[in-house]
């Protein structure tokens, strides 16, 4: 029986689809500029199907790429060749929430949209937004963050248990619902980040947070980008819980005024928020923050005090990925991501800043800077879209040159792969034992992250 007509016999036939549109929307996510169609799309809706898919793969011998929202960006869920895409989207359940306890358990189909408001009339919140409105599930697999990083911590900061079933269909509950243990290898934490190579995430326990009491958000504009990160670094340097810390450069401005049609000015910014438990508290560490940014040169601040202030403020921030992929209809897109050491952040967002104008790409950056995190994007006919490859792998490789990592946030998926050996070294071999060690058919999502 061939592959599709098992997977069909297993699971039934309303799980099972190779409609050319389905398998064409798998087949890409929406950063990498290459896709390929799985052989067939498996949509799960309980544990017992990601099981029967995998027994299926190994029977048939046939690779399973697990997927989520589909919003990841370096070509984790593309197929190197035939493959299962196995479709988490249909286990979308909120199964539990223990507002006593900060935490719910969820299916990994939840977005973090979702759950943030099956928890909102608890007065809690889950923290970690990577802007797209992907899985949970996704996340784990990427260990993603995103703007309320800097005050909340990454999935990994945030993820207190998995459950996950391995390509021999072993399922394995990893961590406990606890905020602090010291029992054993750390399994969960190794699953967090693995992009779907060593198992299939299918449920996640996570923590909540209680919704600040008071929220201020503001704006300070910059004469330059470095004058704009040495500011975030001062504002890291003086301790206050800064909740949102972002950079938009000039370019992104630019990009996000022509084309959500507004005025902001086109100058590099610092996009903050700030979560407090009493007013004076917020007015003070408001105050203080915004004094920083003033002595690097900061004219321009601007305050957001009511909800919709705060969200024109923040739809600016959010869109850039958006404006910047719609901006330039035609255009090959290419983000990159680095994160380095704190101090090293103004010099390499100049040096990204500089090698933009240098090499005449069209791009700009935007960064979760109190995170030492940030990304440029580039959009170039699709020609040359090679220029933008040779620009993201020598921003890359300078941020490798200072400490940094290749990937703060997005993953290393199949775009990053050429940077693992210079940045883990000896230890990358050893990654590829522990892949080796659960997924000793090479059946999960082969070939991609260090796999
Ligand atoms: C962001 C995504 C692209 O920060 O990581 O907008
Ligand atoms: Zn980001």
């Amino acid at each position: 029986m061939d592959l599709v007509s098992r997977l069909v016999q297993l699971l039934g036939p309303e799980r099972v689809s190779t409609v050319e549109s389905v398998l064409d929307s798998h087949g890409r996510d929406e950063g990498y500029p290459e896709s390929r169609r799985p052989l067939v799309v498996v949509f799960a809706e309980n544990v017992e199907h990601v099981q029967a898919t995998l027994a299926a793969a190994r029977e048939h011998r046939t690779p399973v790429i697990p997927y989520g929202a589909g919003s990841s960006l370096e070509g984790a869920l593309v197929p190197l060749g035939p493959a299962v895409s196995l479709d988490l989207s249909r286990m979308d359940r909120v199964l539990e929430v223990r507002p006593e306890d900060f935490l719910a358990t969820v299916e990994p189909g939840v977005t973090h949209g979702a759950l943030n408001r099956a928890v909102r009339h608890h007065g809690l919140f889950f923290p970690v937004d990577p802007g797209a409105d992907a899985s949970l599930g996704g996340m784990a697999a990427t260990n993603a963050s995103g703007t309320t990083t800097v005050r909340y911590g990454g999935m990994r900061h945030n993820v207190l248990a998995l459950q996950v079933v391995l390509a021999d269909g072993q399922v394995l509950e990893l961590g406990r619902p606890v905020r602090k243990t010291s029992s054993g290898y750390d399994l969960k934490d190794l699953f967090i980040g693995s992009e779907g190579t060593l198992g299939v995430i299918t449920r996640l326990t996570v923590r909540l947070h209680p919704l600040p009491a008071h929220v201020h958000a503001a704006r300070a504009f910059f004469p330059s980008v470095e004058a704009a990160s040495e500011a975030a670094y001062e504002i890291m340097a003086t301790g206050l819980p800064v909740a949102r810390l972002e950079l938009v450069d000039d370019l992104s401005m630019r990009v996000v005024n022509a084309f959500l049609d507004r005025r902001d000015p086109e100058q590099p910014a610092l996009f903050l928020e700030f979560h407090s438990s009493t007013e004076a508290a917020l007015r003070a560490e408001t105050e203080a923050v915004l004094d920083v940014c003033r002595a690097h040169g900061a004219g321009l601040v601007q305050a957001a005090q009511t909800p919709e202030e705060r969200s024109a403020l923040w739809e600016a921030r959010h869109k850039v990925y958006w404006a910047a992929t719609h901006a330039y209809p035609g255009r090959a897109f290419l983000t990159t991501d680095v994160a380095v050491p704190l101090s090293k952040l103004p010099k390499l967002v100049a040096f990204a800043h500089r090698l933009l104008q240098e090499t005449g790409l069209v791009g700009g950056i935007v960064g979760h800077v109190g995170d030492g995190n940030f990304h440029v994007f580039v959009a170039t006919p699709p020609d040359q879209y090679p220029r933008a490859e040779e620009y993201s792998e020598r921003l890359v490789r300078r941020a490798l040159e200072v400490g940094g990592t290749a990937t703060g946030e997005h993953g290393v998926g199949l775009r990053k792969r050429k940077f693992l050996a210079e940045e883990h070294g000896p230890a990358l071999p050893w990654m590829r034992r522990i892949k080796a060690l659960l997924d000793p058919d090479g059946l999960l999502n082969p070939g991609k992250g260090p796999a």
